[in-house]
């Protein structure tokens, strides 16, 4: 049920502006592709929006895009080794480890491991940057550690600025925050080694 407090979001973090740059200064390039390949789109699919391609040849250990896909930011992050040591740090304080409870659409089965990711590019994360409490864009607080509105034993993740839930490097929701459920992980695949299509997989479009 809404409070009082959640009714009163402001507005204009609901609106899933695109940020442009996080945490490393590499700005998304989001470009929306013709469809191709032998799948035809479903009608929802063609309804709900095209794929949208990414060029991440210049997206840097450590540093995250934002692109936009059918009008929502979509996080690529490319994590280094330690944030993946920190995705297992986060595992005891999550309230979804294994991410049972999907949000606004099914996980992708490639995805269905701790790290949320394709095994074979398991540093590359892409989430939809909807928090699942009301909408708001979470911004990024890779840094571990103290500091304000994080715990002292913050492992790395994400802050909804909202109403203070977070998420780890995977997009998985911590316990006893507002956000019930973690972030969206939307199909996906690697045309090539750098460019990654979101919307769309070896099975078709979302
Ligand atoms: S919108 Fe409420 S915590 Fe994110």
């Amino acid at each position: 049920m809404r409070d009082k407090d959640n009714d009163r979001v402001d507005g204009s973090r609901r609106t899933w502006l695109i940020a442009t740059s996080v945490a490393g200064g590499i700005g998304g390039v989001a470009t929306v592709v013709p469809l191709v390949g032998s799948f035809a789109p479903s009608e929802k699919a063609r309804a709900a929006g095209a794929p949208v391609e990414a060029d991440i040849s210049a997206l840097a250990p450590g540093s995250m895009m934002t692109v936009a896909w059918r009008g929502k930011p979509v996080w690529i992050l490319n994590r280094t080794d330690r944030m993946m040591a920190d995705v297992k740090k986060a595992d005891p304080g999550l309230a979804d480890p294994n991410s049972e409870h999907p949000f606004s659409m099914p996980m992708p089965e490639y995805c269905q491991n701790e790290y949320r990711s394709r095994t074979e590019h398991k540093n590359i994360l892409v989430a939809v940057a909807v928090c699942t409490h009301l909408g708001c864009t979470p911004t990024a607080r890779f840094q571990e550690g103290p500091q304000p509105n994080l715990p002292d034993d913050w492992p790395g993740g994400f802050l909804c600025p909202c109403h203070g839930s977070t998420y780890d490097l995977s997009g998985r929701v911590f316990k006893n925050k507002p956000a019930p459920q973690n972030l969206d992980i939307p199909r996906y695949m690697f045309a090539s080694a750098t460019t990654i299509v979101i919307g769309k997989d070896e099975k078709g479009e979302a």
